[in-house]
């Protein structure tokens, strides 16, 4: 079967459906590629490189398979051929119009955002690739826009207070957010009425405020319920708050198949300090913020920024394009059980089941629901308490005096009994182990290892002996020497790596 990789109808998106290194792995599950010209020229990859990947160039929407990034404009519809299967993000729960369109035809549709929100279908979960993009670049708007320093600092010119950022939303666009922000040096704030996202905020720097919801259940699809009016107030209270402190409000939150919920009215615009920005993601979806226009930048009376693109993830296009491009590899990985070039759609899969909106012409939208668990996993049931540590009691000074004699007569007992060519040998052996005994139980534990590496003393005696010996013998011995003065060497100079690496951990860069 023949992949077509389309040039985007829409003017403003950058992004396309596959990369040249997506266009191999397409070709090794046995497809052929044909890139439409010019396709990838707005995410900067070249109708050559694509022909260096092995894609010919020519009418992708002749393919049985058509991949694009947005669904596809009604003049691309009509020329499709019968039998055709296309992908891309169609946005069915929000368009219906485009679903009754899609099943007029003799064309099976998948919506790549319809995946559930299960492990299985990470890999291919567009949403959540895009909206880390999007949430990254929502941070980098805000800081260009702000035009002052995100971080702190204590200079001799003067102080500098971090910038303070709220989060609305902690999603996988928020999560995102919360990352690059603190990264930069912001103090960071997040809500969600997901009481499961809290360990989430905090471990990545942010500071979860909770809005009290005592009927707060955890997720049971990954994404939030509309959430009752007792819970709207409290958390109109907290913004009220929050604005009037927060010099960025970055606001994410998503209700799937719903209008983006209001959080930001435009009193607590209002209230917010000049010079202050506002990101708001969900502009496309109806708006968090009041005010806020998709696709634009709103100057408030009072200075304030309000952002409403809703292209973030395509203004990093590339990356976006390689990101989508290789969930779409996973999709086709999926439907090509065979890896010959071959799609099978396997209506029991419940993600393929899930992505299916039109087959043949015959709607299958909506598809029946996934429930996930989002749910923390319980606590271990309360381990036995431990029978507490024996106390370890220190040597006693008769102890240890009567273990050094017992050591010394061992010693004089071997003197005793040995040939006089060893006696000079043991004598080193023994003030070897003395001396060592007494440097490294003076050094921290956690430097034993470079250190034993470092004062390899049997190291250093095998080599001088070696050395001693080589040449002297006839050639057996003089082999066994190089033999022993290679091996002890690494021993020794891999001490010197090992000790230098070490010490570099604790070393401040
Ligand atoms: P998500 O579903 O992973 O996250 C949305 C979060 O909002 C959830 O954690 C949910 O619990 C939370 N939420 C729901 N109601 C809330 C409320 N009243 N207060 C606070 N939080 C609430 O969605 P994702 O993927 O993170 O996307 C977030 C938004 O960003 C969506 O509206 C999406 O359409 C938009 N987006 C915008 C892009 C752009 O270019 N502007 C690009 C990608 C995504």
């Amino acid at each position: 079967m023949r992949i077509g990789v389309v040039t985007e109808a829409a003017a403003g998106e950058a992004r396309v459906a596959a990369t040249p290194a997506t266009v191999g792995q397409l070709r090794k599950l046995g497809y052929a590629v044909v890139v439409d010209p010019g396709a990838g020229e707005r995410a900067g990859f070249a109708d050559e490189a694509y022909a260096a990947a092995g894609a010919a160039l020519g009418d992708a929407l002749d393919a049985d398979i058509v991949l694009g990034v947005d669904a596809l404009s009604a003049a691309q519809l009509d020329r499709l051929r019968p039998g055709a299967t296309v992908v891309g993000i169609l946005a069915p729960r929000i368009r219906p119009e485009l679903v009754a369109d899609l099943s007029r035809r003799p064309i099976t549709a998948l919506a790549l955002d319809a995946a559930p929100r299960i492990s299985r279908a990470q890999s291919l979960d567009v949403l959540s690739s895009m909206a880390n993009i999007a949430g990254y670049r929502a941070v980098v708007e805000a800081a260009h826009t702000f035009g002052r320093f995100f971080t702190g600092q204590v200079t001799a010119a003067g102080k500098v207070p971090p910038a303070k950022v709220l989060v609305c939303g902690a999603g996988v666009a928020g999560l995102a957010a919360i990352g690059t922000a603190v990264s930069l040096g912001a103090v960071v704030r997040a809500t969600d009425p997901r009481p499961e996202v809290a360990d989430q905020v905090r471990s990545l720097g942010g500071e979860y405020l909770s809005i009290e919801d005592p009927g707060a259940e955890v997720s049971a699809t990954g994404y939030a319920q509309e959430m009752g009016q007792d819970y709207q107030a409290r958390e109109a209270q907290l913004y009220a708050a929050q604005t009037q402190d927060v010099d960025i409000v970055i606001t994410t939150a998503l209700i799937p198949g719903r209008p983006a919920p209001r959080l930001i009215s435009a009193d607590m615009v209002a209230s917010m300090r000049p010079g202050s920005v506002v990101v708001d993601m969900a502009a496309a979806n109806g708006g968090n913020v009041e005010g806020s226009v998709a696709g634009e930048v709103v100057r408030t009376g009072n200075g304030v920024t309000i952002i409403g693109y809703t292209d973030l993830a395509g203004r990093l296009p590339a990356q976006a394009s390689q990101l989508y491009g290789t969930n779409l590899v996973n999709l086709m990985k999926l439907l090509t059980p065979g890896k010959d070039g071959q799609l099978v759609l396997d209506e029991a899969d419940v993600v393929q089941r899930s992505l299916l909106v039109v087959r043949d012409g015959e709607s299958r939208w909506p598809p029946p629901a996934v429930p996930v668990s989002a749910a923390p996993s319980p606590p271990p049931a309360a381990a036995p308490p431990r029978p507490p540590e024996p106390e370890r009691q220190p040597v006693s000074p008769a102890r240890r005096m009567g273990g050094v004699l017992g050591a010394a007569v061992v010693l004089f007992v071997l003197l005793a009994i040995s040939p006089a060519a060893l006696t000079v040998h043991l004598t080193v052996f023994a003030l070897a182990i003395v001396i060592g005994y007494y440097v490294i139980r003076n050094v921290h534990h956690a430097l034993h290892t470079p250190l034993m590496s470092v004062t390899n003393a049997i190291s250093g005696i095998i080599v001088v002996g070696a050395l001693v010996q080589i040449g002297q013998h006839g050639s057996a011995i003089t082999v066994i020497s190089c033999m022993a003065i290679l091996v002890a060497s690494i021993n020794i100079f891999g001490g010197f790596a090992v000790t230098r690496r070490m010490l570099g951990m604790f070393a401040r860069s």
